[in-house]
Formats: structure tokens, sequence, C-alpha cells
């Protein structure tokens, strides 16, 4: 989970309003992907993380087709993300299973978190809001 949001308080924040699934292979967790209620009829993947070691097969997808569903069989219309500016892998995964940019949280990680992140060897600022409508 740390992999996804470094601060721990802000997962502590949603960790018990949320849904917590796991995928694994061969009997070992292999990812895992929270699901949050925000507004009526919409569900928000506030963190997603895959094992370092089992990143690029396909599992992060498997993660979000899995949310999907979830969201559909429970009559959700609406399935949300937000990620880094600088989170371009993530931006591109999110972007091929449909998501669109519908917005920016603007400083939301210089107001949020106490340290600097550097990702893609460039400060993060900014949050990107992706929808995609089910
Ligand atoms: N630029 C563009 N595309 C890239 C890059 C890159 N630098 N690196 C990898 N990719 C592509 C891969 O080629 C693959 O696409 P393809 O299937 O078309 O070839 C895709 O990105 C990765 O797809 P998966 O293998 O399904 O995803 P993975 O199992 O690696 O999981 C995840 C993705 C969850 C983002 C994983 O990398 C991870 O745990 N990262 C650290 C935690 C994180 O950043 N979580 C998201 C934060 S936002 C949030 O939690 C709400
Ligand atoms: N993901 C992340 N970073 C990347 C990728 C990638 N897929 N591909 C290249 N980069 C990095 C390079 O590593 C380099 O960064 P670094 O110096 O930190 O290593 C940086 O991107 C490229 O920097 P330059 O070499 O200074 O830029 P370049 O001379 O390649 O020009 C440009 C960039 C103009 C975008 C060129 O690629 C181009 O002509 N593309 C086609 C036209 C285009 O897309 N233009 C912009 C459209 S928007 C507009 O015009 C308003």
């Amino acid at each position: 989970m740390l992999a996804a949001d470094p601060s721990k308080e802000l997962i502590d924040s949603y960790l018990n309003r949320s849904f917590c699934y796991q995928a694994t292979a061969q009997g070992q967790l292999a990812g895992i992907i929270i699901l949050l209620p925000t507004h009526p009829e919409t569900l928000e993947i506030v963190n997603i993380a895959v094992d370092p070691k089992l990143r690029n097969q396909g599992i992060g997808q498997q993660l979000l087709a899995f949310a999907e569903k979830n969201a559909r069989n429970k009559k959700y219309k609406c399935l949300e993300i937000g990620t880094g500016s600088t989170s371009f892998a993530q931006l591109y995964l999110y972007q091929k299973r449909g998501f669109r940019i519908v917005g920016i949280d603007q400083d939301f990680f210089s107001i949020h978190y106490n340290k600097e992140i550097i990702e893609n060897k460039l400060v993060l600022k900014d949050m990107l809001r992706l929808k995609k409508l089910l």
C-alpha cells in the first residue's frame, strides 16, 4: 500500500471505510486494490499495488478489471482514480483501461505529504483525476 501511497496517515484515513482485495499467485500475495465509496454511485480506487517482482505481467490490469466488475455488480455508476501527474506508466495503464482525465487536484501532493516525492526525475505536485463511467 505504501508503494502506491507513501503516506501512512492517509492510508489509515481510508482503510477502515474501504473494501480491500488481494490478488494471489501460487498462493502468495501478488497485489492489492482498495475501493472506497465516495459520492453516491461512485467508487474510487484509492490504492492499487503489485509486488515489484511481478510487475508488467498483467496483474495490474486484472486488478482494474476486477474493480470494474465489482463496482458494476454493486450498481455503482462511476469508477474514479487519482494519480500523480508524474506517474507516466500508471497514466498509460489507466487510460488503456478506458479511464479519462477529468480534472487536476493542483498541489495535492505538496499540501498533503510532508516529504517531497520525486518520480521520473520530477518533483510530484499535482494529482490527475480520472474517471470511467460504468
Ligand atoms: N511508460 C509507459 N508504459 C509503461 C511503463 C512506462 N514507463 N512501464 C510499464 N508500462 C506498461 C507496461 O508495458 C504494461 O502495458 P502493456 O500491458 O500494454 O505492455 C503496463 O504499463 C503495466 O500493466 P500491468 O502489468 O497490468 O500492471 P502491473 O501489474 O505492473 O501493475 C501498478 C501496475 C499497480 C501501477 C504497479 O506498477 C505498481 O504497483 N506500482 C507501484 C505502486 C503504484 O504506483 N500504484 C498506483 C498509484 S495510484 C493509486 O494507487 C490510486
Ligand atoms: N517517457 C518518459 N520520458 C521520455 C520518453 C518516454 N516515453 N521518451 C523520451 N523521454 C525523455 C528523454 O529521456 C529526455 O529526458 P532526459 O533528458 O531527462 O533523459 C526527454 O524525454 C526528451 O528531451 P529532449 O531530448 O530535450 O527533447 P527532444 O529533442 O526529443 O524533443 C519533442 C522533444 C519536441 C517532444 C520531440 O520528441 C518531438 O518532436 N516529438 C514529436 C512532435 C511533438 O510531439 N511535439 C509536441 C507536441 S505539443 C506542442 O507542440 C505544443
